[in-house]
């Protein structure tokens, strides 16, 4: 099959929506990352999703609206789930509800529950009116890989596997949505992203965060490898920033000494302190911008695809707002977390 990267024009936009509803596959731009859509309420289409990204499949698809009338048909919309359409919606944001009848198994793994998301993207909403149906999808990523935020980097993947690719240049966030359950008493955040445990408080009150590492997760993806580069990656985290310049030149010489051709995932700043010519440098952004460094943090991952690093070793961020995010994917893509508190 062969593979086009089409620019989003009206027509080309009708056709992606044509093929959709006729139950196959097109790859598109959110906000976040880029989706693998399928028509949401036909299962033979969404089967295509997990064969193609070669997904497991009790990991389940999220649904993706244009419009809030058309979310009845497929979910139970809860009182909470009304105050988060109101203050985030469209936005990165994913709501677990209560699903119906109408929602094929194939895409929730079996659960009583559906994911329900409003993207904040033209394409996408676009896509999913020409469409007219709830498009599944999932990141257009090969299952363990790091998450697409261009059409090139869904190309790699995908390439012969769909037959088309919506360009919508970068990804606006870089981090997939917040996903949040609100069946339960106490709403709890079962992925972050860019709407924060603390902007969710101030719409719902108390919110609980469900533990990142567990044997049984309760966003079923979670318990899955993710976001992994080509080569192993070690993390450093440390709450020091004095220490922090000292750790890497220790590990790089360690690992040089070994003979191996180190990568470095780190801010420009850190990056500029370090010998350039011992490493293989990408750089994410300036220390603390953290939207900037959400939004090049798959790309960073991925970059390694195309260089000949052996190991890499990445710049952990503080973990808080936006930060949070940011650190549930470094840690899941990482091989090995340093921890250092002392030098
Ligand atoms: O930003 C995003 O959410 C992107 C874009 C394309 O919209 N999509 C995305 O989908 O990240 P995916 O499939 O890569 O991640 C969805 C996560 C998985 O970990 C899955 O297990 C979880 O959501 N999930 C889906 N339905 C669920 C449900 N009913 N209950 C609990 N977790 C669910
Ligand atoms: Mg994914």
């Amino acid at each position: 099959m062969k593979t086009e990267i089409l620019k989003p024009t009206r027509e080309n936009i009708k056709r992606a929506g044509n093929l959709i509803r006729a139950g196959d596959l097109v790859a598109f731009p959110t906000e976040t990352v880029y989706g693998l859509g399928a028509d949401g309420l036909n299962a033979d289409a969404c089967k295509k999703i997990f064969a193609a990204k070669g997904r497991p499949s009790d990991n389940p698809l999220i649904l993706h609206f244009a419009t809030l009338s058309q979310v009845e048909r497929a979910a139970k919309i809860l009182p909470a789930a009304e105050k988060l359409f109101a203050a985030f919606c469209p936005g990165p944001l994913t709501i677990i509800l209560p699903k119906t009848k109408f929602v094929p198994d194939a895409v929730t793994g079996g659960l009583s529950t559906v994911g329900v998301r409003f993207p904040d993207n033209d394409v996408a909403r676009a896509l999913i009116k020409a469409a007219d149906c709830p498009i599944a999808a999932p990141s257009a990523n090969t299952s363990g890989r790091p998450s697409p935020t261009t059409s090139q980097a869904v190309f790699a993947d995908m390439e012969g596997k769909i037959k088309i690719i919506l360009d919508g240049g970068a990804c606006q966030f870089g981090v997939e949505s917040t996903i949040v359950d609100v069946t339960s008493d106490v709403a709890e955040i079962l992925r972050p992203g860019a709407v924060t445990k603390e902007m969710l408080e101030e719409i719902l009150g108390d919110v609980k965060v469900a533990p990142s590492t567990s044997s049984k997760p309760r966003a079923p993806g979670m318990k899955y490898t993710h976001y992994a580069p080509k080569v192993p990656m070690t993390l450093i985290e440390t709450t020091s920033l004095d220490v922090l310049e000292k750790i890497f030149r220790r590990e790089i010489k360690k690992l040089r000494a070994e003979n191996k051709s180190v990568g470095v995932i780190a801010s420009h700043e850190l990056i500029s302190k370090l010998d350039a010519e011992k490493i293989i440098a990408v750089p994410y952004g300036s220390c603390g911008d953290l939207k900037v460094i959400a939004a090049n943090i798959y790309e960073s991952l991925r970059s390694f695809d195309n260089l000949t690093a052996d190991i890499i070793l990445a710049e952990g961020v503080a973990d808080i707002g936006l930060g949070v995010a940011i650190m549930n994917r470094f840690r899941k893509a990482a091989t090995q977390i340093l921890l250092v508190d002392d030098f």
